[in-house]
């Protein structure tokens, strides 16, 4: 196995909002030095508390917010994000097929044939007919909607995804489909991806390695089986215990 993704003690922080205007504004470090690698093929979860730096981490690894320090070495190319809202993620204005072309219009040489051939194998690829290449996100329902934005990630053939709280905005059962398309797309097209979630009974069931993050810090990190049977930091054991899981 070979690593797809490092990231070496990473430092981020935001300047602190001003409550009035005579107020100093102060650094506030979110991510106070992470570091972790992903394998090829992994599935590796991020679990913490919100407010804990998850999503910071994640667009810090896309290049959408710049560390203080650290280094964030990629080995693949086009890392792709899936967000927690298959509403407002997907151009309102535009049908499934432009949303699902425009990264090859502007990133890729290819012809609109070309184009066109991809966007329905994709959409095939996440549970979607080609049929709905022509309908707008509106005429959609939740479930297919994240489908379409799973569909567009996949479309410049990336291998590691950041999905960041993919299925949260959506019902238990369709939750569970979801799920099931990344767990086999993760498997038929050898994806790596960091599953950002606040549940732990699905990182369990979903995860090879489950990273535990706390006010910036990844507190304890491994095996889910492991980590949820023999937690070796306080933290864990209360998510388990909020959780609902953890009965011994
Ligand atoms: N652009 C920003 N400017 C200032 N502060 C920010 C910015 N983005 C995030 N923060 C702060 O950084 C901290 C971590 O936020 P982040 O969104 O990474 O948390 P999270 O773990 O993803 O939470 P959740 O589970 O609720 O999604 C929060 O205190 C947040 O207010
Ligand atoms: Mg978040």
């Amino acid at each position: 196995m070979s690593k797809i993704l490092e990231v070496k003690d990473v430092h981020v922080s935001f300047m602190e909002e001003r409550k009035t205007i005579f107020d100093r504004r102060n650094r506030i470090e979110v991510l106070k030095g992470i570091s972790f690698d992903i394998e090829e093929g992994e599935i590796v979860g991020l679990v913490g508390e919100s407010g804990c730096g998850k999503s910071t981490l994640a667009k810090a690894i896309l290049g959408l917010v710049k560390p203080d320090s650290g280094e964030i070495i990629h080995h693949s190319d086009h890392p792709q994000m899936i967000f927690q809202d298959p509403y407002s993620s997907l151009n309102p204005a535009k049908n499934v097929r432009f949303i699902l072309e425009e990264p090859l219009k502007n990133m890729t040489s290819l012809s609109a044939d070309e184009r066109l051939i991809r966007a329905k194998e994709r959409l095939i690829q996440a549970g979607l007919d080609e049929k709905y290449l022509t309908h707008m996100p509106s005429e959609l329902s939740g479930g297919q909607r994240q489908r379409v934005c799973i569909a567009q990630s996949l479309m410049m053939n990336p291998k590691l995804l950041l999905a960041d709280e993919p299925v949260s905005a959506l019902d238990v059962t369709i939750q569970a489909q979801i799920l099931k398309l990344l767990d086999e797309l993760q498997d038929k097209l050898k994806l790596s991806i960091l599953f950002i979630s606040h549940d732990l009974r699905v990182v369990y069931n979903l995860c090879d390695r489950v990273m535990v993050m706390r006010n910036g810090v990844i507190v304890e990190q491994g095996v889910p089986h492991d980590i949820y049977r023999h937690p070796k930091h306080e933290y864990t054991e209360k998510l388990l215990k909020a959780s609902g899981i953890w009965k011994e």
